[in-house]
Parts: structure tokens; C-alpha cells; sequence
């Protein structure tokens, strides 16, 4: 059985945050990040379930969505390789790594060419082991 609770105490004092500091991002990504750095450094909470890979592609898995859409938790899961296409989330957004590795690539739009850019890729890591 999984700790569910790790989870559900994720949720409820990410909602107190939002509810609280909801237009005020740098205030979101800096109490958000002491959140999520809590709730990942434990591995217990997650059903494995949802942290298969598809063989084919990436795997998205939604764990919860704000009744009010202001925020949702997705799981992914990368199989070695695997990639999505360049995107541009166009709202805030935070990643934690849970296990493995990812490689982000991050672009610029140069609009005198209407070309993207590279601007380096760097490794995401796990904080810690689990
Ligand atoms: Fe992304």
C-alpha cells in the first residue's frame, strides 16, 4: 500500500499556498519548491502504476487537478531515450525528478529569423536517492 497521505499533504498545503499567494508567482516557486522538494524525496507515495513506461512514448499520468484548474500534478515517465517536442508551456510551471535523470534543452525565439535557438541543455537529477 502507498503512503497516499505524502501525496494528499502535497496537495492540501499546495492549494493553501495558491489560495494564498495565487498571483504571486516568485512567492509560488519559492514555498512550491520546499513542497515539491519534500514530496519527492520520498518514493513511497507513488503507485507504481503510475510511474510505468510506454514503450513507444513518454507517458503522461495526472494525479490531481485543481477543481479551479489553477494548478494540476502529472506524473511522467521517460523511458530511456525518449523525448517530447520542443514546447513552450506558456504558463508557470515547476519539475522535480523523482528517479533517473532528465536532459532540458532550452531555446530562444529569434525573431529576426523566426528561428529557435539553443541556449544549452542542462541534466536534472534527482535531489536525492530513493
Ligand atoms: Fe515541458
Amino acid at each position: 500500500m502507498r503512503n497516499l497521505a505524502r501525496l494528499r499533504g502535497f496537495i492540501q498545503s499546495f492549494t493553501r499556498l495558491i489560495e494564498h499567494f495565487g498571483a504571486n508567482e516568485e512567492r509560488i516557486f519559492v514555498d512550491g519548491k520546499e513542497l515539491l522538494s519534500e514530496l519527492i524525496s520520498q518514493g513511497d507515495w507513488l503507485p507504481d502504476a503510475f510511474a510505468e513506461p510506454n514503450p513507444k512514448r513518454y507517458q503522461q499520468y495526472l494525479l490531481y487537478c485543481d477543481p479551479f484548474e489553477r494548478f494540476s500534478v502529472v506524473s511522467f515517465v521517460w523511458g530511456p531515450g525518449q523525448s517530447t517536442p520542443v514546447h513552450d508551456h506558456t504558463v508557470w510551471g515547476m519539475v522535480g525528478v523523482m528517479r533517473g535523470a532528465e536532459f532540458c534543452e532550452e531555446f530562444a525565439l529569434e525573431y529576426a529569423t523566426a528561428r529557435l535557438r539553443s541556449k544549452g541543455t542542462h541534466k536534472l537529477r534527482p535531489a536525492k536517492s530513493i
